[in-house]
């Protein structure tokens, strides 16, 4: 059954169901006057383990990224001994492209933060950090003052939660992100809410085990901890009405619904609240109005630049969680496409997208650090019609040599890097390799004196 209502954006008008005109912030009361909180109360009546068993059965993936089953990363934690145990609330958003947490924050901030106090009674955490994207600068303000109603009404704060009916106390703190991109990997996020350079650190120990400050910590994306207040309203199995099965032998399904940001060469962009599974194709034409001014569909990137590129015959390719070992990119990312018409150069958008990632390199690791800066020049070079095919080939093995995947880095910004550059060379070769000059190998005369003396020549390889 796809999605016949909006769940997230229940008080956010989105189209088809309602007008982004309308939109306003969601302040405590009407939060409240429309159901909001009423979930928290009843989640306080069930046993923890029950919460965790429900959200478990309801089979939330994590919205951040990776995917991971949110229930079951829950489980990870050991038993509470009387220390602390953190939730680290990812807003921190810098994924190029993607907008979707963002949405959430200007108009429903209580929604997330009755996620999170759900989130933290059901896991025993006391202290919740909401680690926000720096430039999100508007919305910095309007989730500080929600989280001060929240601690007004007795949401938050030393009395327990929801003014004392459970005598289980949660803090809840705001943190603005240093305002880089590495500030959004967990274990780099970790490190910057201790107040550190947001170096992702070497795993395991995972954070559920060994996280902030050394003590247990869940870290999940906003739009997940959201998910949770419905799927406590509506149950697990009314969640699983939405979105689709894997479409793979033993693959983990895509319920759901999912926010999807889009981005480029459409004519409506915007985030809309769609099943996952939905086709591309179905979201520009239907949600977003079709290609802008009628042109050809060229590609698109699939969730956040890290997922690499849909090519120009996956037009239709089903937004699940299965759509990486389908249509040949990382994964669904972020679930926010870029989408290109057929006059964009795909070399200036992988030479874009390699910038971002030389950039952004925390610069730990040797592959990440040397290799995007080199994959950075080597894109210049054939942009500007200077390269040789053998740049090419050097080109994706840099790419293909770096990230978790190959085993080389600490963390999955070098796969992104990786899966954008190589997706990108591979699904447009011919323009890459309009552009590039024939590699041109001198043949050096042998030392010894050949018997019969042959001109000096050359060969060509590659393209020609
Ligand atoms: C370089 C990099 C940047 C990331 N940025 C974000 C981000 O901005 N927001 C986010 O929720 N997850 C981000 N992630 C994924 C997180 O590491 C983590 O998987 C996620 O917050 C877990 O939440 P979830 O299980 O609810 O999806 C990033 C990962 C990497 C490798
Ligand atoms: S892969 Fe890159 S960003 Fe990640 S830890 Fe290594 S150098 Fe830093």
């Amino acid at each position: 059954m796809p999605v016949t209502a909006p769940v997230l954006c229940k008080r956010i008008p989105t189209p088809p169901w309602g007008d982004p005109r309308d939109r306003h912030v969601v302040a405590y009361d009407e939060y409240v006057k429309t159901g909001g909180y009423q979930n928290l109360e009843k989640a306080l009546d069930m046993e923890p383990a029950a919460i965790v068993a429900q959200v478990k059965d309801s089979m939330l993936r994590g919205r951040g990224g990776a995917g991971f089953p949110c229930g079951l990363k829950w489980t990870f934690l050991p038993p509470p001994d009387g220390g602390r145990r953190y939730l680290a609330v990812n807003c921190d958003e810098a994924e190029p492209g993607t907008f979707k947490d963002r949405l959430l924050c200007d108009f429903d901030p209580h929604l997330m933060l009755e996620g999170i106090a759900i989130a933290c009674y059901a896991c025993q955490l006391d202290t919740a950090y909401f680690f926000i994207r720096d430039e999100y600068r508007h919305e910095i303000d309007v989730v500080e003052n929600a989280i001060r109603e929240a601690y007004d009404h007795g949401i938050f704060g030393k009395r327990g939660l929801l003014k004392g009916k459970k005598k289980f106390t949660v803090e809840c703190y705001l943190h603005r992100s240093a305002g880089a991109y590495i500030c959004g990997e967990e274990t780099g996020l970790l490190e910057a809410i201790e107040g550190k350079r947001a170096w992702p650190r070497v795993k395991p120990p995972f954070p559920a085990v060994k996280g902030l400050f050394g003590r247990p910590t869940i870290v999940n994306n906003v739009e997940t901890l959201a998910a949770v207040v419905p799927i406590i309203e509506h149950g697990a199995a009314w969640w699983k009405t939405m979105g689709c099965e894997s479409t793979l032998p033993g693959g983990m399904p895509s319920y759901g619904p999912k926010l999807m940001g889009v981005s480029g060469h459409v004519n409506r962009p915007g985030c809309y609240e769609v099943d996952l599974g939905i086709p591309l194709s179905k979201l520009v034409n239907d949600y977003c109005g079709g290609m802008r001014n009628g042109k050809k569909f060229k590609g698109a990137i699939a969730g956040g630049v890290s997922m690499g590129i849909l090519g120009p015959y996956q037009f239709d390719a089903e937004m699940d969680f299965d759509i990486g070992r389908k249509y040949d990119v990382m994964g669904l990312g972020t679930a926010c496409p870029t989408v290109f018409d057929e006059d964009t150069d795909m070399i200036a958008v992988c030479r874009n997208i390699a910038r971002f990632f030389m950039r952004e390199s925390c610069g730990q690791c040797t592959p990440c650090r040397e290799g995007s800066a080199w994959m950075y020049k080597l894109l210049l070079r054939i942009e500007a019609g200077d390269a040789t095919s053998k740049d090419l080939d050097l080109l994706l093995e840099l790419a293909g040599s770096q990230g978790i995947i190959p085993g080389t880095t600490i963390c999955g910004l070098a796969d992104g890097n990786n899966w954008a550059v190589r997706t990108i060379v591979n699904k447009y070769r011919e323009e890459f390799e309009a552009r590039v000059k024939p590699t041109i190998i001198p043949v050096v005369e042998a030392r010894m004196k050949p018997a019969i003396s042959r001109p000096v020549t050359h060969v060509s390889v590659g393209a020609t």
